[in-house]
């Protein structure tokens, strides 16, 4: 007997938690085996669908995969029943840390194995930013990193296409640095509150103000801003690039907060922008106080998003890829990660040893991407989810994040 799997109505709706699990609220799961290690899992969640659809719109999951997707007819993908139980049981050696269940599993396992055969038929890799979900992360991602990782990962990935599970922003980065690659966004409403927050045309108009300045724009931003810019940086460069910037008056854009915090550690004249991180703006320092008071021995790990006095609560203040670093290399049993719950996740998986404990923000925006609408996007793009930009576009905005790594290589 083989599974029979179609996209578009037997596999789950799932619905994020606030702590960030996903509970599945409808599944088909046919064999018998599945039954029988189901039956040893944990009970399922009991959420109707009603209550997870407010779930999920509490939390900035996207009607998306719901709607436009999931009405699309899909073909039915046969998979053959130790295909899956094998599959269910890979995931679930992951995804025990978070609490989820082997029936979980079952219901995510065939999606997962359809998406892997598919991105191997169509020539295809998966990115995705460590702020994804776990089934994402640990069911068909070929890399997870943070912002630079990932563009180095775009730049020698070897096969011709790149689906880009996080947000526009990273999926242009990818477009700019490979332009003769087609570059997927899986969900068309992945944007970013800091890239939103800022034109091409204000950044002509700063150059306008400041002439001996020099630009440099974080990567969050909109591929014409970063055009308009001198270098790009990512959380875990932005000191270095703006050390190795050859001007003493550094225009840094879009994030106000991040500027803030790089203006206290250099002797350069820092001008900022009114950018913020809807996610990171909102940890307050009061809160970590209160965190270290219960938890003696914890280490703080800070998003450099995040404001000056949170930063200045904190044992690191950096991007996601240093607070891996710091967790890996730390000899201290607890550690609180201000930052987006993904990452607190993915440390919960990748070092069950050690205790992720306080509270975290999610990413309305990074939620977005689903297996639904992966599996959509490698079946058939639709022309908004092919990221495509203007050859000038490209070539200018080449130039600021090639500057980015010719000044973080050294
Ligand atoms: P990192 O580059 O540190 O992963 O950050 C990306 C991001 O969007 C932070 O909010
Ligand atoms: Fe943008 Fe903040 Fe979300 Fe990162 S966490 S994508 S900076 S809104």
């Amino acid at each position: 007997m083989g599974f029979s799997v179609s996209t578009a109505s037997g596999i789950a709706t799932a619905a994020k938690s606030p702590r960030g699990k996903t509970m599945l609220v409808e599944g088909k799961v046919v064999a018998a085996e599945a039954k029988r290690l189901q039956r040893k899992a944990k009970p399922a969640t009991g959420k109707t669908a009603t209550e997870a659809e407010k779930q999920r719109e509490k939390d900035g999951q996207t009607a998306e995969a719901t709607t436009a997707e999931a009405e699309r007819p899909h073909a039915k993908a046969e998979l053959a029943e130790d295909e899956v139980v094998a599959e269910a049981k890979r995931l679930y050696d992951k995804v025990k840390h978070l609490g989820w269940s082997m029936e979980d599993c079952f219901v995510y396992a065939p999606l997962t194995l359809e998406i892997n055969k598919l991105k191997k038929e169509k020539d295809a890799i998966i990115l995705a930013h460590s702020y994804q979900t776990p089934d994402i992360i640990y069911g068909i991602a070929d890399f997870v990193g943070d912002s630079y990782g990932l563009s180095k990962q775009a730049c020698s990935a070897k096969q011709k296409t790149i689906v880009f599970c996080g947000v526009r922003f990273m999926a242009e980065t990818a477009k700019i640095l490979n332009p003769e690659k087609t570059v997927l966004l899986p969900s068309t409403e992945a944007g970013c509150s800091l890239s939103e927050s800022i034109t091409a045309e204000d950044v002509r108009e700063m150059r306008e103000k400041h002439p001996h300045a020099g630009i440099v724009t974080y990567v969050n931003t909109n591929a014409d801003v970063k055009a308009e810019s001198d270098a790009c940086c990512t959380s875990t460069n932005a000191m270095k690039v703006v050390e190795g910037m050859p001007q003493k008056e550094i225009i840094f854009l879009p994030d106000e907060l991040m500027a803030k915090n790089v203006a206290k550690l250099t002797r350069k004249k820092i001008i900022g922008w009114r950018g913020r991180c809807i996610v990171h703006e909102d940890f307050d320092a009061e809160k970590i106080k209160a965190i270290r008071s219960m938890h003696p021995g914890v280490k703080i790990l800070v998003h450099t998003e995040c404001t000056p006095e949170v930063v200045d609560a904190s044992d690191l203040a950096g991007g996601t890829e240093n607070m891996i670093s710091y967790i890996k290399s730390s000899d201290a049993k607890q550690f609180m990660l201000v930052t987006e719950c993904g990452l607190g996740d993915r440390m919960r998986v990748e070092f069950p040893e050690k205790e992720i404990v306080g509270t975290c923000n999610l990413c309305p925006y990074m939620k977005k991407n689903n297996l639904k609408n992966i599996l959509s996007v490698l079946k058939e793009p639709r022309k908004e989810q092919i990221v495509e930009l203007p050859e000038e576009i490209i070539e200018k905005a080449q130039k600021a994040l090639n500057k980015m790594f010719e000044l973080t290589q050294k």
